[in-house]
């Protein structure tokens, strides 16, 4: 199964991607993730994505669109893979749908979740800098053996967060468009328990 997983900063992309890809046994690779690893690591790559990622911009096509390409040919992503956070606009979409050749990818998953509740939930992100597992002060607290090493993302502050939302609604909501055409599109109701959220995606994969 080739699947993409599409929705707004904060719609959860990241907290469901490893239980969808484990029950598809692919690799979750996720573009946020693979920036921030570079940003930790200072790499030259890493270097050039922060002065975007800290304000809330796409990195630039150019730069993201070879990394995917490159991680898509490593020997784990030949059987299948779910994409967190890639394809970001439509030209990303064309991207991969040329790099993968006809067939393209097999669903896009749109996780639908209002703007006020994104902000609800990125404020209170908090992430492992340990385990690297992602909580939330109020709806998913970490255990007491990580409390005291979570910390806040560099991107999840007020005015990254509404310029984020403005990103998403101008450049990532007309790849929904895209992949409908196609007719590869699913959607799914993102907000509730996690655990609820997580059945209506294996329901509307027809993983249940
Ligand atoms: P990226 O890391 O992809 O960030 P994002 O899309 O903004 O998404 P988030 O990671 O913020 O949210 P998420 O949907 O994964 O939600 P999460 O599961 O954490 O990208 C970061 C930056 O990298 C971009 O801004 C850009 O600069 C760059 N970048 C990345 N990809 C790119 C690309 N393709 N092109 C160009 N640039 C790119 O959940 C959020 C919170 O909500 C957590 O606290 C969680 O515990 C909580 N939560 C989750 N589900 C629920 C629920 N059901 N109820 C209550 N709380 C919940």
């Amino acid at each position: 199964m080739r699947l993409v997983l599409v929705g707004p900063p904060g719609a959860g992309k990241g907290t469901q991607a490893g239980m969808i890809a484990e029950k598809l046994n692919v690799p979750a690779i996720a573009t946020g993730d693979i920036f921030r690893a570079n940003v930790a690591g200072e790499t030259e790559l890493g270097l050039e994505a922060k002065r975007y990622m800290d304000a809330g911009d796409l990195v630039p096509d150019e730069v993201t669109n070879k990394m995917v390409a490159d991680r898509l040919n490593e020997a784990d992503a030949q059987e299948g893979f779910l994409l967190d956070g890639y394809p970001r606009n439509t030209g990303q979409a064309q991207f991969l749908d040329e790099t993968l050749g006809s067939h393209g990818i097999d669903v896009a998953l749109e996780l639908r979740v209002p703007d006020e509740e994104v902000v609800r939930r990125l404020s209170g992100r908090r992430t492992s800098t340990v385990t690297g597992k992602v909580y939330h002060v109020e709806f998913n607290p970490p255990p007491e053996d990580e409390r005291e090493h979570v910390k806040q993302r560099d991107d999840d502050h007020p005015e990254a967060i509404q310029n984020r939302l403005k990103v998403f609604h101008d450049q990532t909501a007309p790849i929904l468009d895209y992949y409908s055409q196609q007719g590869k599109l699913q959607g799914v109701d993102a907000v509730g328990e996690l655990d609820s959220v997580t059945k209506r995606i294996m329901k509307a994969l027809k993983l249940d």
